[in-house]
């Protein structure tokens, strides 16, 4: 049985890799820091799989304390999810975004390399595609991006594949995620972010509860089917299910590859406030806004590569995610009662 460090592991993605991880028999080890979670999560984990994965409330910026997991455990590989993830606030708080995301995957790869672990498959995202490519986005497309968070997966990516190419025995991963969304049918984990949601499907779900009167729909003069912006929204399940097919094509190999996990479809905005509107039974009001700032028109994947790599396809549909994400705000609010 491989032991997996799982950085990042009680977040909204991290979680949903480890239940299905433990699922699929791997002895899942969890470092987070619950600056962006909570310890219960490891609860449900346990609920869910049956199995209860070992837990350490650490920050990947002390180096020690990673050290002291890497003794306290055989690990034969790490799925590195560990970084703030926020867009805006990368703006406003550029060095608090370079330090932890960048100081984190550092500290992780010198332990890494003291404790002779050679595998790690990396959370990227479409981001990295910036604003010049056109669709759909593959592997090989040139890199940037438009803001500090960005330039943290280009940073970071950049750093594993030159630290892979210094040392012939690693084997990197990088993972470009289109837009998870969606929850685990269980309605036990999920995304529900504090305060007012950035990202649209979290908006959407609390205009559904009464919690926000309508959703701001940012542009309907793009050059799109129907003006609004178009996405690959994944379901955060199908997504793990990827990590799962990733770590073992990792395992068998070294050096860096790269690989978009989406499901190669785009939906619009309207689109997506339709199929959440017959998710949750009552019609979702909207209103027309001006364009975000640094918004593309549209942004979905090539899988073809993950299709030959991992023998990674898509299972669910949009009315999928959309119908677990309210039955995971669902049964939130009713452990909140
Ligand atoms: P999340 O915030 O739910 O999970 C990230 C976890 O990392 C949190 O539990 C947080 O507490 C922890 N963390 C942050 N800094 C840490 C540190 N210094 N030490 C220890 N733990 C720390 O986010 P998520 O949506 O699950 O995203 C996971 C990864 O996937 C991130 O790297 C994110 O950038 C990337 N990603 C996310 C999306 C998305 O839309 N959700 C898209 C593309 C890529
Ligand atoms: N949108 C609205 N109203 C909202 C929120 C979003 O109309 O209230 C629109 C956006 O303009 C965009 C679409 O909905 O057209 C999706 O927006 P999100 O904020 O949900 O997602 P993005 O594609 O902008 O970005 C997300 C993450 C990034 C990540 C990227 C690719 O926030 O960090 O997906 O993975 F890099």
């Amino acid at each position: 049985m491989k032991t997996i460090l799982v950085t990042g592991g009680t977040g909204y993605i991290g979680s949903h890799v480890c239940v299905q991880l433990l699922d699929a028999g791997y002895h899942v080890v969890i470092a987070d820091n619950l600056i962006n979670s909570k310890r219960e999560v490891v609860d449900y984990i346990a609920q869910m799989t049956g199995k209860t994965p070992d837990f350490y409330q650490t920050d990947l910026l002390d180096a020690d304390g990673l050290r002291a997991i890497f003794r306290a455990h055989p690990i034969d590989g790490v799925i590195h999810f560990a970084g703030l993830k926020a867009v805006g606030e990368s703006v406003e708080q550029p060095l608090r975004y370079y330090t932890n995301n960048l100081t984190s995957t550092l500290n992780l790869l010198a332990v890494m390399q003291e404790a002779g672990c050679t595998v790690i498959v990396f959370s990227s995202s479409a981001t990295v595609y910036g604003e010049n490519n056109a669709v759909p986005f593959h592997e090989g497309m040139p890199v940037s991006a438009t803001n500090p968070y960005g330039y943290t997966k280009v940073v970071q990516e950049r750093m594993l594949t030159d630290i892979a190419a210094a040392q012939p025995e690693l084997s990197v991963l990088l993972l470009r995620y289109f837009n998870p969304v969606g929850a685990h049918p269980s309605g036990l984990i999920g995304e529900n972010p504090n305060g007012i949601p950035n990202n649209l499907m979290p908006y959407v779900a609390k205009v559904a509860t009464g919690e926000l009167p309508h959703v701001n729909v940012f542009g309907n003069d793009y050059d799109t089917p129907d003006g609004t912006g178009v996405r690959d929204y994944i379901h955060v399940c199908d997504l793990a299910r990827g990590h799962v097919l990733g770590l073992q094509y990792a395992f068998g190999r070294t050096g860096t590859d790269i690989v978009n996990l989406g499901t190669g479809h785009g939906s619009s905005v309207l689109e997506l406030i339709h199929a959440f509107s017959q998710a949750c039974g009552h019609d979702l009001p909207y209103v027309i806004a001006p364009r975000r700032a640094g918004d593309i028109a549209e942004c979905w994947a090539d899988t073809k590569k993950a299709k030959e790599v991992l023998g990674f396809t898509t299972q669910v549909t949009l009315a999928d995610m959309c119908r677990d994400s309210w039955n995971f705000i669902c049964h939130q609010r009713e452990q909140a009662h």
